[in-house]
C-alpha cells in the first residue's frame, strides 16, 4: 500500500465517527484534505446536517467548495469532534504537527473540541518525537530574539522559507521557525522551554490532546488509544 493509499483509507475510516448534528473541526494537510473530501461525499450521500470550523483558510475554502457549512469559531465556539493528521505520533499519543504551518489554528480548533481524533499512515508513528522538525509560529518582530533563545536551548532553529526564498507566512501572517531537534526526549520540557520565549505564539507539540489515533498500514486501520 502506498502512503497516499494509506492516507485515503484512514481518512475514509474517520468519516465513520461523524454523526448528524455534530459540530466538526476540519484539519489541515494532505490527510485532512482527504478526510474533508470523504466527509463532503458522505454528507452529500446521506443528507446528514453537520456544521464545521476549519483550521486553515485552505481547508475552509475546500470545505465550502464541497458544500459543507463552514463557520467561524465565533459562530461555533464549541465543537464535538476534530479530525486532523499529524507529522509524528509517539506511543503516549503525543504529536508533532505543523509541517503545513497551521499548528496555531489547529491547536485552537483542537482545544475547542470535545474530542480530537488523529489520522495518520503508519510512517508517522515513532518511538520518540523529534526527527520531524518541530515548528513554532513566531511574531515577525521577535524573530531575532526567538532564534537567539532557541540556539541557547540547542534546538537548532531555522526560519521556514518558501521555495522561492521568500519568508513563509502563516494564515495569521506570522513567521514559522523549524527546530531540528533530532530527538525530543522530554516533550513537556521542550514545550515549556519554547513557550517561555517571548514572541513564540504557539508550537507544534500537541501533548495529551488526543486519546485516539487511527493508523493506516498494510493491515488496514488500527487504533492507538490511551
Ligand atoms: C498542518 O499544519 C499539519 O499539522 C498537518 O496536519 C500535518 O503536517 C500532517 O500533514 P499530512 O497529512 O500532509 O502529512
Amino acid at each position: 500500500m502506498t502512503q497516499d493509499e494509506a492516507k485515503a483509507l484512514v481518512a475514509k475510516r474517520a468519516v465513520e465517527f461523524v454523526e448528524g448534528g455534530m459540530r466538526v473541526g476540519l484539519g489541515t494537510g494532505s490527510t485532512a484534505t482527504m478526510f474533508i473530501r470523504a466527509l463532503g461525499e458522505h454528507v452529500k450521500q446521506t443528507g446528514i446536517k453537520i456544521r464545521c470550523v476549519a483550521s486553515s483558510d485552505a481547508s475552509a475554502k475546500l470545505g465550502k467548495e464541497l458544500g459543507l457549512e463552514v463557520l467561524t469559531l465565533a459562530e461555533l465556539p464549541e465543537l464535538d469532534l476534530y479530525i486532523d493528521g499529524a507529522d509524528e505520533v509517539d506511543p503516549q499519543l503525543n504529536l508533532i504537527k505543523g509541517g503545513g504551518g497551521a499548528m496555531l489554528r489547529e491547536k485552537i480548533v483542537a482545544s475547542s473540541s470535545k474530542r480530537f481524533i488523529v489520522v495518520v499512515d503508519h510512517t508517522k508513528v515513532v518511538p520518540v518525537l523529534g526527527k520531524f522538525p518541530l515548528p513554532l509560529e513566531v511574531i515577525k518582530m521577535a524573530l531575532p530574539l526567538v532564534l537567539f533563545g532557541l540556539n541557547k536551548l540547542a534546538l537548532n532553529p531555522k526560519q521556514r522559507k518558501r521555495p522561492d526564498g521568500s519568508d513563509y507566512l502563516t494564515d495569521e501572517n506570522n513567521f514559522v521557525v523549524d527546530c531540528f531537534c533530532t530527538a525530543i526526549t522530554d516533550p513537556a520540557k521542550t514545550a515549556s522551554d519554547v513557550r517561555n520565549l517571548v514572541g513564540v505564539v504557539e508550537h507544534g507539540l500537541f501533548l495529551g490532546m488526543t486519546n485516539l489515533v487511527l493508523v493506516a498500514g498494510d493491515n488496514g486501520v488500527t487504533e492507538m488509544t490511551r
